[in-house]
């Protein structure tokens, strides 16, 4: 069994961070995103492994490398434009030859891996494998109907009116038949070659198409709201280390890590957060679900339920709550009047103020 791991696409609805940089690298608990996938891949057992690349390729390569980090055997397949999850299929056939494979959507982060997945994949054979779960808003989603014995009945993308609530999660299984139905399906109205359609020709083609549905927990990482909650889940279960300084002053509350590097100054942290290696933060609040990476700066301020990616900082800001800092960005108050806001935001920034 092989396994294809898409990490291309065009990432609008992370805009501007991916204008900049690759969304399946943005990290969650201070680690991309993309990595989870590929530890569940090496813990599965399924080390050969394709990954598609679109324009941020150099940066996913430098990431991973040859794969040997996680155990895997690493090749790169790249897509030139992002058209679709089946035209992905469809453009990495040399790699996977006949053989079985797992697709992994780069972005998603499912709890619990996929070993017992791949294993009753192995054992039953048959063409196809989606996973499913329930979810409350199935109009966004791929949902799949279920026919009485279990098997997929049919498949519908983003429904107005959904038949069912299970949606699909980003994780497949698939037989060398799946070579022949993204061959045969055509663009959708969003132009993309569509895996659901790619699916469901092959169940009105009879063939066997099983689901599993997973209890545990999964997201789809594309919108800065789910990136935060799946920081949140994994913060969660962080085991509290302190291996930076933090002096007298401070006051550290809960799962709390402070890595090799950090000072923690003057501070209240309350826990579940992440203190990344090289991180100063000083005079300031850091409340919980906060992940702060390398190299941040955080002087004055207040930082809770929020991503602050590396060689940032923030100076004289309170509060801030919920929000994705990209790399290298500067936050600063300016006291004096007049009383307004003065912002330097890339395309596609998005900001909220207090009125
Ligand atoms: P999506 O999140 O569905 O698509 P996208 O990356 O274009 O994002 P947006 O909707 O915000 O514009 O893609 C799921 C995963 O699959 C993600 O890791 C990107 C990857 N992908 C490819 O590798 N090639 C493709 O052609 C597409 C559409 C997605």
């Amino acid at each position: 069994m092989k396994a294809l791991v898409l990490s291309g696409g065009s990432g609008t609805r992370l805009r501007p961070i991916t204008h900049t940089s690759a969304k399946q690298l943005v990290p969650v608990a201070n680690k991309p995103v993309l990595f989870y996938g590929l530890e569940s891949l090496a813990a599965a057992g399924v080390t050969d492994v394709g990954i598609v690349v679109g324009h941020t390729a150099p940066e996913i390569e430098e990431a991973v490398g040859d794969g040997s980090a996680f155990g895997l055997n690493v090749s790169y397949i790249a897509q030139e434009e992002p058209l679709g999850l089946a035209h992905a299929v469809l453009i990495s056939r040399d790699f996977l030859g006949d053989d079985d494979f797992v697709m992994y959507l780069g972005d998603n982060f499912i709890v619990g891996g996929i070993t017992g997945l791949v294993e009753d994949f192995r054992r039953d054979r048959p063409d196809a494998t989606i996973l499913l779960t329930r979810v409350s808003d199935p109009r966004q989603f791929g949902v799949a109907v279920l026919g009485d014995d279990g098997t997929v009945a049919a498949l519908e993308e983003k429904p107005e009116h959904p038949k069912s609530d299970l949606a699909l999660v980003g994780v497949y299984l698939f037989s060398s038949a799946v070579h022949e139905a993204v061959r045969a399906v055509k663009p959708s109205w969003r132009g993309e070659l569509e895996i659901t359609d790619a699916i469901q020709y092959l169940i009105d083609d009879d063939a066997r198409v099983h689901s599993e549905i997973i209890d545990g927990y999964w997201k789809d990482t594309g919108n800065v709201d789910d990136m935060l909650e799946v920081n949140r889940t994994i913060l969660e279960g962080v085991e509290p280390r302190i291996d930076g300084e933090v002096d007298d002053a401070s006051r550290i509350i809960g799962r709390v890590v402070v890595e090799p590097g950090a000072k923690v100054t003057g501070s209240r942290i309350v826990g579940p957060a992440l203190i990344g290696a090289g991180t100063e933060v000083t005079d300031s609040y850091i409340g919980p679900y906060t992940a702060v990476a390398e190299n941040c700066r955080i002087l004055d301020s207040e930082l809770e339920f929020s991503i602050m990616l590396r060689d940032s900082s923030l100076t004289g800001v309170r509060r801030i709550e919920a929000s994705l800092i990209g790399r290298h960005v500067h936050g600063a108050s300016r006291p004096r009047v007049p009383n307004a806001h003065r912002l330097v935001l890339g395309d596609h920034s998005t900001f909220e103020i207090s009125s």
